[in-house]
């Protein structure tokens, strides 16, 4: 392509201004360097924002870029590797389907459960491995990303060191970590700035997360440990106690996702499905037809413990922002808002009956924690100072 008469002197160019080039180089770098740190998007050599939902059924990872949130992974929170060097084997979706299937070397588990670690070994590996994840999503050519992590409001101390301590080693510039139902709150524009009561109840897998906000602050802030997978739990058991058929959890939530309810419309019947599982006496397979009545009770003590609790909350709540809440209504998020009827079921039993109460669902509930989060990077300034100053239920 060149001729070597060309190459030559290109050649002899560069050794007789060599010194020229590196001070220009380095003059380069420096300037892009600087610039990002302004924030000067013509100049951005940094990496992108990254959001992460660390929830304990389901891990989101969004890059935050432009203003936009754009979810790059979104996987249930299970992990098999290897007993021996704990090499990890797969993530999600794979080691979901693993689980309880393993041979004795290969260990596939969900290291949290009912908003706790039940696995330490294991949540660590997680945690690495989500960042690690997130750090080559953001693919910054000089600086590591700045992560903003979503936690649910129990988190302990030694836990939230953990996290920061995993996004650090895998080369987060800088880690923030906001209460998860603060950042649904931001992410539909709830006006938590104002002297103004909102309510967010996030019932998500493990835990059930209640908060009263005012003011950029927390003023009432409840969790049980009691969401979707007490209701998983709860299917078993029925089916164990009512049919004597031994069935997996999740066999149970997928039974509770196809013709579950919280609550149905007088006059109708629901859905039935076809469920197999191990005879308790025999242990022979057999299979049974189950309804969306039988979910409605098996899983009714868990659902009624969950509405005590938002009752709980209200109670709590000083009379001026109670009003409030009673005036626009609660924000519902998490997965098990999907549970059909299950806003209603809410709306009917705190409206004491008279379906006062508004409660609105935002189209995709399991999202509205990663999109909340991907609004705080959008405009980290404005949230720098309130939301990570240990007032705005960040921690
Ligand atoms: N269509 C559906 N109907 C009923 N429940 C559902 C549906 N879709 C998801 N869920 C439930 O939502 C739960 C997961 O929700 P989500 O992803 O918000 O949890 P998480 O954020 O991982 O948990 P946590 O916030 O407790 O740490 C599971 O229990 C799942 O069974
Ligand atoms: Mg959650």
């Amino acid at each position: 392509m060149f001729s070597n008469d060309f190459l030559e002197k290109i050649t002899r160019f560069i050794m007789t201004h060599k010194k020229h080039i590196l001070f220009l180089l380095l003059s380069v770098i420096t300037i892009s360097i600087s610039s990002n740190a302004l924030a000067f998007p013509a100049f951005k050599w940094g990496s992108p924002d990254v959001a992460i939902d660390l929830g304990t059924q389901n891990t989101l990872i969004a890059l935050c870029e432009n203003e936009e949130t754009k979810i790059m992974a979104n996987f249930p929170s299970f992990i098999a590797f290897r007993r021996d060097t704990l090499e990890v084997m797969c993530v999600g979706e794979e080691a979901k389907e693993m689980y309880g299937k393993t041979p004795p070397y290969i260990l596939a588990l969900r290291p949290m459960q009912d908003g706790v670690i039940k696995d330490f070994e294991g949540a660590g590996i997680m945690l690495h491995h989500v960042f690690k994840q997130a750090k080559e999503y953001s693919r910054g050519l000089f600086r590591g990303p700045r992560m903003i992590v979503g936690v649910p409001c129990s988190v302990t101390d030694p836990e939230e060191r953990a996290i920061r301590e995993a996004a650090f080693q895998n080369g987060a510039r800088e880690v923030h970590v906001v209460m998860e139902p603060m950042a649904a709150a931001i992410g539909a524009d709830l006006p938590i700035e104002q002297a103004r009561g909102s309510m967010v109840v996030d019932i998500g897998g493990g835990t059930t997360d209640i908060v009263v906000i005012s003011l950029k602050a927390p003023v009432v802030s409840r969790a049980i440990r009691m969401a979707g997978d007490a209701m998983d739990r709860a299917i078993v058991k029925y089916i164990h106690d009512n049919f004597s058929l031994n069935i997996g959890e999740q066999t149970a939530e997928k039974i509770k996702k196809e013709i579950g309810a919280a609550w149905l419309p007088e006059g109708t019947k629901g859905k039935s499905m076809e469920v197999s599982g191990s005879d308790i006496v025999k242990g022979e397979p057999r299979t049974i037809t189950m309804t969306t009545l039988d979910i409605i009770k098996a899983t009714n003590e868990c659902i009624e413990k969950i509405i005590n609790e938002i009752r709980a909350a209200l109670n709590d709540t000083p009379v001026e922002l109670a009003s409030d809440i009673a005036r626009d209504g609660i924000l519902l998020v998490g997965g098990s808002a999907l549970l059909e009827g299950m806003a209603k079921r809410i709306a009917l039993s705190i409206g004491a009956g008279k379906d006062t109460i508004k409660i609105t669902v935002p189209k995709n509930p399991m999202l509205a924690v990663v999109d909340g989060l991907g609004k705080i990077a959008a405009n980290f300034e404005h949230y720098r100072e309130s939301l990570f100053s240990k007032t705005m239920g960040s921690r």
